[in-house]
């Protein structure tokens, strides 16, 4: 069955600089935001979209459709796990607790079919998991003078992309305890793993930017092209 997928859309995209929230900035002649929609939104597995948005943000009508699926927005947070957590309380009720629900970003707009499908089919078969890519440089520990003072391991080592994937009702539980200890989790992964879950990592394409600084939207430019 077709998953839903919870989009944080409510950052307001510092590190990108420019008059508006990256999500929101122009690339490829459109709002970045609606080339990851219509991405996610184009996708069999996907049921579809719940997009977490600042409060005083415009670009979406109450209640939409994106290609023929129905597309919900909600206010997201002050963290982008907050955001999370209010876009799975904002799905329909039909999305049972058990389900497994999709999280991407939305400063990802270049993100693959076939690694969508991959994450889908391989971490659905557990308790979820994430696409990812192991580490391809030398990893360094930096003092506060930026003076390399140690070499670490490379091996195991991996970044984290989205989408993730997790139960509905486990990853708000695994959101809501974190919120409560004060700490704040930079992914959905980092809440699961913290209640003894450890999720899937899929390796996926290393294309899949999240669009985070100026010279980022020259560059999913290009690889929008080449990613479909
Ligand atoms: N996000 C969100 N709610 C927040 C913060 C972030 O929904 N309170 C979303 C962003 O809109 C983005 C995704 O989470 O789609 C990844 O976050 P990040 O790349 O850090 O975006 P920003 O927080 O907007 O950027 P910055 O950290 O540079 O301000
Ligand atoms: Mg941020």
């Amino acid at each position: 069955d077709a998953l839903w997928c919870v989009v944080p859309a409510a950052g307001k995209g510092v590190r990108a600089g420019g008059d508006r929230p990256k999500q929101y900035q122009w690339l490829a002649g459109r709002p970045l935001i609606d080339h990851t929609l219509e991405r996610l939104a184009a996708h069999p597995r996907i049921a579809g979209l719940l997009v977490a948005i600042a409060a005083d943000d415009t670009h979406f009508a109450a209640t939409d459709t994106i290609g023929g699926k129905p597309l919900i927005v909600t206010v997201g947070g002050s963290e982008r796990s907050a955001s999370v957590l209010a876009g799975l309380h904002a799905l329909p009720a039909g999305v049972a607790d058990d389900e497994f629900v999709l999280v991407h970003d939305a400063a990802r707009p270049c993100v693959r079919a076939v690694d969508i499908e991959r994450l889908v089919e391989l971490a659905g078969k557990g308790e979820g998991g994430l696409l990812g890519a192991p580490l391809r440089d030398t990893l360094k520990r930096a003092d506060a003078g930026c003076h390399s003072i140690a070499t670490e391991a490379r091996d195991g080592r991996w970044r984290a992309f989205t989408p993730q994937m997790f139960r509905r009702a486990a990853l708000a539980h695994a959101l809501r305890l974190a919120a409560e200890a004060g700490i704040v989790v930079s992914d959905e992964a980092m809440a699961m793993e913290r209640t003894g879950v450890s999720p899937l990592l899929v390796e996926g394409s290393e294309d899949n930017i999240k669009v985070t600084t100026p010279a980022d939207f020259a560059l999913a430019e290009f690889l929008l092209g080449r990613t479909r």
